[in-house]
């Protein structure tokens, strides 16, 4: 165990940065990262960055105080998608390394230049979503890597819902360009399933957006009418370079449905996979055969009894002191922004979109890796 330490801040105090904070600091059952050392937080709203500080005991300082301090190497940019990129190359500038809340950015485009950026400073880009990392998706990808399901022959991705606006208390950006169900949700998925069956080649979509204004319907904010700029409701086939084709369901408009987040087909065996979104759950696993049925595969890696948001961070950071890879990377990130711009693409132009930016499958985390110190 190395008692190495890497100074981070964080730009963006808002709902998420709670889970970000409590995984690191340790709260509830989690042993937190101490890898990870918080020297301040910054918003452009001082409220907002304050209240956090002193509910978890830390410093609230300008933007530019952070960008100014000797003592933080990374930022963790947990601004609203439209601000990514624009927050991540103002910390690339002042020579930060930045892990981003996700999307990487709101388009191809702009990931491309926040990476260009980064490899020129020569400095790291991470970025969410790290629960590919959670105990059970690693369950999963050791039961695909095993063989055990045969010629992999693709499966189901879903995630269906009535839309954030019955929750969230600020939920129009999930409405504007950068947000709707691909681009919020779609990084969970397209991580997770890369991670499993490697790198996309291909995408075919089609998409809808049946209202072009909705009402909030969440506190505090209730009742406001947020414009649509974004399709809401899209469906597509992702093909991947093994031969793998995953039929995709991502909306903002299901009142309800009954498909599991996401399945994996093979010759010889499917696997159900749990909610990306979530670093837990159950995995499940059936041989192809009469009298076979669903039999639960015992997850046994780490970091699948929490909300670690943050284990990608902590990941990123061994990787910096220890000069090594990290497996939330800015690359595995473009690679899913490519495919989610194409969901768009492929949509408006009725073709099927060919996937270019290479990207590797993020290494396991080994079981041994425990207790928020990752080697
Ligand atoms: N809320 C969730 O459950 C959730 C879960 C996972 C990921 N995310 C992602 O995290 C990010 C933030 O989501 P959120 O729910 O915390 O949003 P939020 O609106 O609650 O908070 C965003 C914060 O960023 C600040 N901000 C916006 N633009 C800024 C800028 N240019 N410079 C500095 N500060 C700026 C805002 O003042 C606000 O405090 C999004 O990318 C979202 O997709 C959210």
């Amino acid at each position: 165990m190395s008692g190495k330490r890497l100074g981070i801040g964080f730009i963006g105090a808002g709902n998420i940065s709670s889970a970000y904070l409590r995984a690191i600091t340790g709260h509830e059952t989690m042993a937190g990262f101490p890898v990870l050392d918080i020297r301040g937080l910054a918003d452009m709203r001082p409220e907002a960055s304050q209240a956090r500080a002193t509910e978890f005991g830390l410093s609230a300082m300008s933007i530019d105080e952070m960008l100014a301090s000797p003592d933080i190497q990374l930022i963790v940019n947990l601004t609203i998608p439209r601000a990514h990129v624009e927050v991540g190359l103002r910390c690339l500038a002042a020579g930060k390394h930045v892990y981003s809340e996700k999307p990487l950015g709101i388009n191809y485009a702009e990931g491309r230049q926040l990476l260009d950026a980064a490899n020129r400073a020569g400095l790291r880009i991470g970025s969410a979503p790290d629960t590919f990392l959670g105990g059970s998706h690693q369950q999963a990808r050791s039961v695909v890597d095993s063989g055990a399901l045969g010629q992999l022959v693709g499966g189901t991705a879903f995630f269906q819902c009535p839309g954030h606006e019955s929750w969230h208390p600020d939920p129009a950006f999930y409405y504007d360009i950068g947000g709707g169900p691909v681009l919020d949700m779609g990084p969970y998925y397209i991580t997770d399933l890369v991670n499993l069956l490697g790198p996309v080649a291909r995408v075919s979509a089609m998409s809808s957006r049946l209202r072009a204004q909705r009402p909030v319907t969440s506190e505090p904010r209730k009742g406001e009418i947020m414009d649509v700029r974004i399709d809401t409701h899209v469906t597509g086939a992702l093909g991947f370079a093994n031969g793998a084709i995953v039929q995709v369901g991502l909306s903002f408009d299901v009142a309800a449905h009954k498909h599991v987040p996401l399945e994996l087909y093979g010759t010889e065996a499917s696997l159900i996979v749990p909610d990306p979104n979530f670093f837990g759950g159950d995995v499940e696993l059936r041989k192809r055969g009469k009298g076979e049925d669903w039999t639960p595969v015992p997850v046994t890696q780490p970091y699948a009894d929490g909300n670690y948001r943050s284990l990608g961070v902590a990941d990123m950071a061994h990787g910096i002191l220890d000069n090594r890879p990290h497996r939330a990377n800015g690359d595995l990130a473009l690679h899913v922004l490519e495919v989610m711009e194409a969901f768009e693409t492929a949509s408006r132009d009725g073709r099927t979109i060919d996937i270019k930016t290479p990207v590797a499958r993020p290494e396991p985390l080994a079981s041994s890796l425990r207790n928020g110190v990752l080697g």
